[in-house]
């Protein structure tokens, strides 16, 4: 996931791996890659329309990250946002003046173009978190769900979204990393144009998620014979390296806000 030796290839191996699904793999009731996000039993669960039902999980995590951020009229860049379900999220349950996601894999992005094409406000292009072609100081709020563990240079990254910020603008993010590596990953975001105002672990709350997403996603790898084994991985479904890991706590999945000076 975060083998920290070769940067360059694992940002070459991740773009075809994103490319290839987002070529051959265009289900449109499928928006959402990331692993999710549900609270424990007994709290309040978010109110979605009845067709966002199936994606709860997913739509979770977006929840926990944006959830109590000036959205109100703001203007939104999500960066690696993948088939665009976190963005329609934002656009359609909270009251931005424009969400604007950016991916590196164009079939990504042309497939959120496609699968939320029915949402005003909302928009994408081909963009690299880490050579952002956007002005400086041009949005209130930059969002980040599990992409970055994805990045060759996670401090250009985060110097982007901080140039990207007006003052005072926030960024949310949400990532895993391995044990060993989540250290210098916090270290990344330690920026100091930017002050960290929340930071949760919040592993059991992508177990939880991932118990509840299982079935789903065993159905849809059900349909490839090919790389079943790689997408069982990849999915992160239960027995997978990164639900033992989670659950072990070799792996970290967390969360933040920060807020440009
Ligand atoms: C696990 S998916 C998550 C997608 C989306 N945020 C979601 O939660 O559904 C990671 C995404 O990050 C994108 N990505 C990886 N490296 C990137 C980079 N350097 N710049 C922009 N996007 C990148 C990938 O193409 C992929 O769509």
């Amino acid at each position: 996931m975060d083998a920290g030796a070769f940067p360059g290839a694992r940002r070459f191996v991740w773009k075809v791996i994103y490319n290839t699904l987002g070529r051959f793999w265009r289900d449109p009731d499928w928006r959402f890659m990331n692993y999710g996000w549900l609270p424990p039993e007994g709290a309040m669960p978010i109110e979605l329309a009845a067709e966002d039902e199936p994606e709860r999980p997913f739509i979770g995590l977006y929840d926990h990250v944006v959830r109590g951020l000036p959205l109100d009229g703001a203007r939104v860049l999500e960066i690696g946002c993948g088939r665009g379900g976190g963005a329609r999220y934002v656009a359609r349950y909270f009251q931005p003046s424009e969400v604007l996601g950016v991916d590196f894999s164009a079939p990504a992005t042309d497939l959120a173009r496609r699968l939320n094409s029915d949402t005003a406000n909302l928009s994408f292009a081909v963009g690299d978190a880490e050579r952002l072609d956007l002005p400086d100081a041009s949005f209130d709020i930059v969002l980040n769900v599990e992409s970055s563990h994805c990045y060759g240079n996670m401090e250009k990254f985060v110097a982007e979204a901080v140039r990207v910020l007006k003052p005072g603008g926030w960024f949310g993010w949400a990532d895993m990393r391995s044990k060993a590596t989540m250290a210098a990953t916090v270290q990344s975001l330690a920026h100091p144009g930017m002050q960290l105002e929340r930071s949760e672990d919040i592993s059991a709350d992508v177990v939880r998620a991932l118990d509840a997403a299982n079935a789903r996603k065993q159905h849809r790898i059900a349909r490839v014979w090919l790389v079943r084994r790689f997408m069982a991985e990849f999915a992160g479904t239960k027995g997978s390296l990164l639900y033992r890991g989670l659950i072990s706590g070799e792996v970290v999945y967390k969360s933040g806000w920060f807020r440009k000076l």
